[in-house]
């Protein structure tokens, strides 16, 4: 049994996460439930933050939000002193009213509307990351018409493109995001940039994919943009003052996965970035990271309860729990793997398998295929683990299945950061076209 964080059985034989019964947190809150573990959180801030203080690196490690998004959520960034990333009008504006220091939000996104940049600028964010010429002009046009300056980070696609185990070198790089690096439009965006009085530019950002284990395709971005940096420096005597390395660092969610601590991430991209920087004369930059799932995947459990059965002779089990795609659409969109334990029991001896099903309309609605597990029966609760990221901040109401709950557990308390939606939360934004009851 691998217990993440501070999951642990107690004296009941139940899961706890965080010192506290999961089979008592189903009960108080129902199911299915997302639990976050903030000490694992806090760990992995701490992990990343500390590495840069220990080298002598001025950083920001910002929280890419996308990944769970919360007031609570943020609140605990801020306490951990990260910076954070948002891509959305909604996640700045979770952002703003959660009370986060404007200076140390970064704004991403491929299509930033002129309300969300207005809000941004009002709000006084730190930093835009540019995406492409149509941002540009807009966010000119409005600095402008404020009489305000805005500061930038130009996104550059470096050709690099790293997933898991691999990264790829591509040519042209085919993605919707950034200046391409290599066939002149990253250096027309920085003559843009370097030419308007709007605009200041720190410097240059790429995010290179996501769920990575090693450090080389990192390296490699790095390599091609200070390569860059070097021949920007020697024509328009330009110095970044930041390099931005984004997210994308992995995560365990099955024994398949292998990944390696933040503080090695750090110490071995950082090395090299001094090395580089070192040899083409260049005068060390702030370095910003960007990680989401690594700082929440782990952290988040979720809890269900187990429903009906249906057996296929000689084929498989079915085991149906109160949840599925609308709570976590991972397994359907990406093939996500996932591992699980019956919480009210996780050390059973796991002598069967099963398939786990969502409750949602859908054949394609499997949170887990052929898991190995203790014996179950109707009412036990499943904890899957390594749902923090990307599994609540991608939930929707498919089959109008309201949102789950969710809790943070930290030395014995629970406390309640998001509630449960109610079949009225579900009707709050419609228009009936008569008179209802
Ligand atoms: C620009 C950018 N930064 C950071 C991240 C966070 O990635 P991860 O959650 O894999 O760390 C993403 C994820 O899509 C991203 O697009």
């Amino acid at each position: 049994m691998h217990y993440y964080g501070t999951s642990s059985a107690n004296e009941k034989g139940h899961l706890t996460i965080g010192e506290v019964d999961t089979i008592e947190l189903a009960r108080q809150y129902g199911t299915p439930l997302y639990v976050y573990d903030v000490a694992l959180i806090r760990e992995r801030a701490r992990g990343f933050k500390q590495t840069f203080e220990r080298l002598g690196v001025t950083a920001q490690v910002a929280y890419a939000s996308k990944a769970f998004s919360s007031i609570a959520m943020i609140q605990l960034i801020e306490e951990e002193g990260l910076s954070l990333d948002v891509v959305s009008g909604g996640e700045l504006y979770t952002a703003i009213k959660a009370g986060f220091p404007a200076k140390r939000i970064h704004f991403h996104g491929n299509n930033k509307s002129a309300e969300e940049i207005t809000m941004a600028l009002d709000y006084g964010i730190g930093c835009f990351v540019v995406d492409n010429f149509h941002e540009m002009n807009l966010l000119q046009s409005l600095c402008e018409r404020k009489q305000v300056k805005a500061s930038i980070l130009i996104r550059v696609t470096p050709g690099i493109e790293a997933h898991t185990h691999d990264y790829i070198l591509t040519g042209q790089e085919d993605s919707k995001f950034g200046f391409d690096l290599h066939n002149g439009q990253a250096q027309e965006a920085l003559n843009h940039a370097l030419n308007n009085q709007s605009l200041h530019l720190m410097g240059l950002h790429c995010h290179i994919g996501s769920q990575i284990f090693e450090t080389t395709g990192f390296i490699k971005a790095a390599e091609k943009m200070i390569q860059k940096l070097a021949e920007w420096h020697e024509e328009y005597q330009f110095t970044s003052e930041v390099l931005n390395l984004g997210g994308g660092f992995g995560i365990r969610y099955t024994k398949e996965d292998t990944p390696i601590a933040p503080s090695n991430y750090v110490e071995d991209i950082i090395g090299e970035v001094k090395r580089m920087m070192g040899e083409k004369g260049l005068n060390m930059p702030e370095i910003w990271i960007e990680p989401g799932r690594s700082l929440v995947g782990d952290a988040g459990t979720t809890l269900y309860t187990i429903g009906s059965t249906k057996e296929v002779p000689d084929i498989r089990t079915y085991l149906a729990v109160d949840g599925g795609m609308s709570d976590n659409i991972r397994p359907a969109l990406y093939d996500a793997r996932y591992e699980a334990v019956i919480a009210n029991k996780p050390e059973a001896k796991r002598e069967n398998t099963v398939s786990i099903a969502g409750k949602c309309c859908e054949s394609g609605d499997m949170l887990i295929w052929d898991l190995p597990i203790a014996q179950a029966s109707p009412g036990d609760i499943l904890a899957v683990f390594c749902t923090g990221a990307y599994g609540y901040a991608m939930a929707n109401n498919y089959n109008r299945i309201a949102r789950p709950a969710v809790v943070f557990v930290e030395n014995g308390n629970a406390s309640l950061v998001i509630k449960r939606e109610t079949n009225e939360d579900l009707l709050r934004l419609d228009v009936p076209l008569h008179k209802t009851v």
